[in-house]
């Protein structure tokens, strides 16, 4: 497995090389890493962020400091939880970025509740 993935590294991964993805919730965690991880592979990436675009700055340096100035980066902020900013958010990186390759759905909350008595309202938060 360590080595597949040392191959995979130095020779990148086949046919990923200029596609355009958007990653939500690319402000911390996972989305975050994902985001760093599509640029080093030659990737345009959209950044994903719920708040205000210095929550995403943190991604953008992180991108630039693996990547340097050369890689295309949106940030395109958006609610995934509200249809419109989705609709929106993916008109942007088109119109940012050019397309829209690869949606990488990350964005989402962990709940401390057993599943059975979650109410709507809170899936909706
Ligand atoms: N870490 C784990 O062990 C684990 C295990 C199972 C599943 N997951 C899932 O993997 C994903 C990433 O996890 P993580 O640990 O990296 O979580 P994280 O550090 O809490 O990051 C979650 C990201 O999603 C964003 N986000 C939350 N709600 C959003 C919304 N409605 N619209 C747009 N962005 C939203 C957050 O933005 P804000 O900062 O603005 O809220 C943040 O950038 C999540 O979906 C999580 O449920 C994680």
């Amino acid at each position: 497995m360590a080595h597949l993935l040392i191959v995979l590294r130095s020779k990148g991964v086949k046919g990923l090389q200029g596609k355009t993805v958007l990653v939500t919730g690319a402000t911390s965690g996972i989305g975050e890493a994902i985001a760093v991880r599509f640029a080093q592979e030659g990737c345009r990436v959209a950044i994903n962020h719920r708040r205000g675009p210095e929550s995403a700055q943190e991604t953008l340096d992180k991108i630039r400091a693996a990547c340097g100035e050369s890689v295309a980066v949106a940030l395109v902020q958006g609610d995934v939880s509200q249809e419109a900013d989705v609709v929106r958010m993916c008109e942007e990186v088109v119109e940012k970025l050019g397309r829209l390759d690869i949606l990488v759905n990350n964005a989402g909350i962990q709940l401390e509740e057993p599943p059975t008595p979650l109410k709507a309202m809170i899936l909706t938060k």
